[in-house]
């Protein structure tokens, strides 16, 4: 840990609450005091505030009450003062119509809680997908000394002797069902094999994307992302964040002191060599939206090339558990430090202190940059006159040969219009047909959810097909698989060229050439738009409206417009 300048001299931002002698800090202070916090708890030492996303309804982080407690034990040790506080949790498994919707949402509870309170620096506990962007974009609002626990990935699933993996095996599952070539009594006795601990999906979904990410990004301490959520640790790694936060206080390590474009850079090397989710992207783009870094869907395309280093599900076959013993992220950063950018981190240096001594322990789970397991992995981002603002496409996950590809649509024109048809015997669609669906980005559905990767039609299904080219405004799960578009931008609810497809269009999709491609006259295109009424969702009051009226567009990262940058002004007005 470098850069120990202290700093302690320096007014406090929690002094302006505890630190004043009269009747506004009486208040503050004793009311505090009827948790039994004694006098010294007040003496002017760092005061830490743990960001809390622990919910029975976020299961992935329902470990996080263990970890608060170890942070602690760290903040005492230090000298500070610990304060625990929940927001809202973000359950992805639970919440409809997505949790996504919700995240922006989260971001701001974070932000309003963080400067509303008399805190020096914070601690955020998160895990579940949206919960670690959501922490981070409201932190980086306010800008003060911040560090990350994630909670873990769950122990390996298990199945009749074999590992599963959480999302990617109910995906395969759920088709080989459908195909009649597993039993509904199988599928139902998998659930409780899979999930079987605490923890984030064990599988490099988008929670351990983004705790990859964020230990590539410098924003925890080394091992953070693979750590088991029930290994002790874990829980030890916990208590030694309490201890750096305290540090990082005293250094005045602020968030904005640690984040540069390089850090988001890094996290873009590092998401194609995990093979890492296409939805770090949005998330990605949002923060550096607060932190007010220069990032854009562009920029993405520095990972292209990137090869494939990390065989865990979804674009391999190994799992969290099995990543971290093989090495986890310092390894992966170790292999990757000829391409990773000058970047800080909590601990004050560089980010090349967070691969010092790393190993790869096992190479088929980790493989070695001169060997890897695919050459280049990176998301690619593709336009063309079907997504002017962009789309993405992870070719980890897809199929080799419809990289090229072009055929015809068959569109179907929301998510209610899919589901009722896409088992249907007589859908006159083949293995070269493009699936498109429309209405389930940002604010057609709203919250633009995983439904991209729609199931393959029951008739083709039968045949045998696994894959086939699908394209859609909306997401996909960072544990699915497949030959998928994503994020075209704009959407078909926001008027979109995505709006005019019909079915029998011809597509052309080319990822080596990064292009998306109606096949259909500007004539015939500007005839159609004429025509076109948009079909937003019903909501009039409430977020969902606040959202639908505010979200940007997937290539921005889908936050709400207004919460853009920062604002670090701390409230000196009282309530009393
Ligand atoms: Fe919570 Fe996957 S559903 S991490």
């Amino acid at each position: 840990m470098t850069d120990k300048k202290k700093t302690t001299d320096r007014k406090r931002r929690s002094a302006n609450w505890y630190g004043k002698l009269d009747k506004d800090g009486f208040i503050h202070r004793s009311w505090m005091k009827n948790q039994g916090f004694p006098d010294h708890a007040f003496d002017g030492r760092p005061i830490i505030g743990i960001c809390n996303t622990w919910s029975e309804l976020t299961p992935c982080n329902s470990g996080l009450r263990i970890l608060a407690e170890a942070v602690k034990r760290g903040v005492w040790e230090a000298g500070g003062f610990p304060v625990e506080f929940p927001v809202m949790s973000l359950g992805e498994t639970q919440m409809k119509p997505t949790a996504m919707l919700f995240r922006n949402l989260l971001s701001m509870d974070v932000e309003e809680s963080i400067r509303a309170y008399g805190i020096d620096g914070v601690v955020l506990l998160g895990g579940c997908d949206k919960t670690t962007p959501g922490q981070l974009m409201g932190a980086a609002s306010v800008d003060l000394p911040t560090i990350v626990v994630s909670s873990g990935p769950m122990l390996n699933g298990k199945y009749r002797g074999k590992d599963i993996g959480s999302g990617t095996d109910v995906w395969r599952f759920s088709e080989n069902v459908r195909a009649g070539e597993m039993t509904l009594r199988d599928f139902m006795a998998a659930e409780s094999g899979m999930s079987r601990s605490a923890g984030v999906c064990m599988t490099m979904g988008t929670a351990s994307t983004m705790a990859s990410l964020i230990e590539a990004m410098g924003l925890c301490l080394p091992t953070n992302a693979a750590l088991p959520a029930v290994d002790a640790r874990r829980t030890a790694l916990a208590h030694m964040t309490g201890k750096r936060i305290v540090e990082m206080v005293d250094e005045d390590l602020r968030l904005s002191r640690v984040l540069s474009k390089g850090n988001f850079e890094n996290a873009i090397l590092a998401n194609a060599a995990v093979g890492g989710s296409t939805n770090a992207v949005v998330h990605l783009l949002a923060l550096a939206g607060r932190a007010e870094i220069d990032l854009t869907l562009d920029d993405f395309e520095i990972g292209r090339d990137i090869p494939l280093l990390v065989n865990c599900m979804p674009a391999g076959k190994y799992l969290m558990e099995d990543f971290c013993y093989a090495g986890g992220m310092p390894a992966v950063l170790s292999e990757l430090s000829g391409h990773l950018r000058k970047a800080t981190t909590v601990l004050g240096g560089d980010i090349s202190a967070f691969a010092d001594g790393a190993e790869i322990f096992n190479t088929e789970v980790i493989h070695p940059l001169s060997d890897p397991l695919k050459p280049a992995a990176g998301v690619r981002v593709l336009r063309g006159n079907l997504a002017p603002d962009g789309a993405l496409i992870k070719p980890s996950a897809a199929s080799d040969a419809f990289l090229e590809h072009e055929s015809t649509a068959y569109v179907f024109e929301n998510i209610e219009d899919m589901k009722a048809n896409i088992d249907r015997a007589d859908l006159p669609v083949d293995e070269n047909t493009i699936l498109v669906l429309k209405g389930c980005g940002p604010k057609g559905y709203p919250g633009m959810p995983e439904v991209g990767n729609m199931p393959i039609p029951a008739v083709l299904v039968k045949k045998g097909v696994r894959d086939m080219v699908r394209i859609s405004d909306g997401r996909m799960s960072g544990t699915a698989f497949g030959t998928v578009v994503l994020h075209v931008s704009p959407e078909s609810s926001a008027g979109g060229t995505l709006a005019l497809v019909e079915t029998g269009d011809r597509i052309r999709l080319s990822a080596g050439n990064g292009t998306l491609d109606l096949l259909v006259d500007e004539a015939e295109l500007a005839r159609r738009r004429q025509s076109y009424v948009p079909d937003l969702p019903p909501y009039d009051r409430g977020y969902a409206k606040l959202y639908v009226d505010h979200v940007t567009q997937a290539d921005r990262g889908a936050d709400l417009d207004f919460l853009a940058g920062k604002d670090v002004r701390i409230p000196l007005r009282e309530s009393h």
